[in-house]
């Protein structure tokens, strides 16, 4: 939905979009190791890929995907310094698992750096737990984040990547049962109730 917070983003022209997609390559590349600058170049790639693929407009997927990991490189006393000074509530979960809050902080910083829509500032938000009722451009950056070309290549990235060409709902559930879930058994970490929430409501939808 259209929210007033989106109007400068939507008045930007093609051009303008592809002007701050070459600003935001040198903002991204000044904030990450190099090997996650190439990861965020390979997740904008793939998520232009998917928009095409799926109907979604391949510049917004694009700046979505270069920007999603633009906070993850932040240590943990700048997470809780940045939700301090920028008013972003921390529950429970980003206290002790604090990685998670790069998504949270990286949508703000879509928000107040770069003016994108509420929509787009949604995917960063999302990009790693999922969320119930994804929207398409969520399911996009999702997934490209997870198939991208620098990940090192799997049997099991191989089945999502597979999924993800022809039906993203699948490939998330994939995802999410074989990857998500699991890393975070393996490494005795809480699930975020967003993935369960996302799982379960891919299910519902399918069993209907
Ligand atoms: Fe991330
Ligand atoms: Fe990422």
């Amino acid at each position: 939905m259209m929210k007033s917070e989106d109007n400068y983003f939507l008045s930007l022209s093609s051009q303008q979009k592809e002007n701050m997609l070459e600003t935001i390559k040198k903002d991204v590349r000044r904030s990450v190791s190099e090997a996650r600058y190439e990861h965020s170049i390979g997740t904008m790639q793939k998520a232009k890929e998917l928009a095409e693929l799926y109907g979604e407009d391949p510049l917004e997927a694009m700046l979505v995907g270069l920007v999603h990991d633009i906070a993850k490189e932040m240590t943990k006393e700048q997470y809780f310094l940045y939700c301090v000074q920028n008013k972003i509530e921390m529950d429970e979960f980003d206290k002790v698992q604090s990685v998670t809050l790069h998504g949270k902080i990286g949508a703000d910083i879509a928000k107040k750096k770069y003016h994108f829509t509420k929509e787009m500032q949604d995917a960063i938000y999302y990009h790693t737990t999922g969320r119930a009722n994804m929207t398409k451009l969520d399911k996009i950056i999702f997934l490209a984040d997870k198939i991208e070309d620098t990940r090192e290549n799997t049997e099991e990235l191989e089945q999502v990547k597979n999924l993800a060409k022809r039906d993203m709902d699948e490939a998330i559930l994939w995802d999410i049962d074989h990857f998500t879930i699991p890393k975070m058994i393996k490494q005795r970490k809480m699930i975020h109730p967003d993935s369960i929430f996302a799982r379960n409501d891919i299910i519902r939808r399918k069993t209907k």
